[in-house]
């Protein structure tokens, strides 16, 4: 990772731990001259800086899917809530200016290209194989499972799946992502296990064609 954009992934808001994601942009550079990257979860641009690192270096674009309006635990009186990233005048968050700021700060608004709007909606008019996903969204359980059936099968043959809060013991973290992504996705056989640091699980596709339906 270039020194002055890893400055800017450490400095920018956000849930990524370095070496998760040093792991992020290793992969990332493997995978974005074959295709693009998307991220599922945005939020204020942490982990979309060492994607995007990844995209100056090696050449690619990344897109970063997010509706900017935080998840479950983001909301108001919850643990992740940070009351900088709320529209005062909406009284509803909004990390899409913070994201922005990070992105210009980095240099990276020709790399990385923000899509706003609920994953599911995006995901259904989505047509292009993905040569690297990663899903960082809503860690419930149905925006976990609906995150899954709505990218996965997008991935290219030899394309990597990262997923992020995978965390197979319940003392370690919430199991949506564990449950409702993981393991379905190495259940539809489509997909083996290739790396792992902290949370971070990386996958490739073992198997079948970008867009067609999972097995499993
Ligand atoms: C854990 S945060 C992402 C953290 C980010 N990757 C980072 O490095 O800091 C999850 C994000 O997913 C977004 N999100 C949750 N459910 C979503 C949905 N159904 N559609 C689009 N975005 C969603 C939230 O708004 C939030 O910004």
């Amino acid at each position: 990772m270039p020194p002055d954009l890893l400055e800017h992934a450490l400095a920018a808001k956000g849930f990524m731990p370095p070496e998760e994601g040093a792991l992020l942009h290793r992969v990332a550079r493997e995978r974005l001259p074959h295709g693009p990257a998307l991220e599922v979860g945005t939020y204020c641009g942490k982990s979309a800086v060492y994607l995007g690192a990844a995209a100056r270096e090696v050449g690619g674009t990344v897109f970063t899917v997010d509706h900017h309006r935080g998840s479950e635990e983001n909301q108001a009186g919850w643990e992740h809530h940070d009351p900088t990233v709320v529209d005062r005048e909406l009284g509803v968050m909004d990390t899409l200016p913070t994201f922005r700021r990070t992105i210009a700060r980095a240099g990276l608004e020709d790399e990385v290209v923000a899509v706003v709007g609920r994953s599911t909606t995006v995901a259904a008019h989505w047509r292009a194989p993905l040569s690297l996903l990663f899903i960082d969204g809503g860690h419930g359980e149905q925006p976990a499972r609906d995150d899954f059936e709505s990218w996965a099968h997008w991935v290219m043959p030899d394309g990597l799946f990262a997923i992020h809060d995978v965390f197979e013991d319940p003392a370690d973290g919430g199991r949506p992502p564990y449950e409702q992504i993981y393991l379905p996705a190495l259940a539809s056989g489509a997909f083996a296990e290739v790396d792992a640091v902290g949370s971070m699980r990386v996958l490739r596709r073992t198997s079948g064609t970008a867009g067609d339906a999972l097995g499993g």
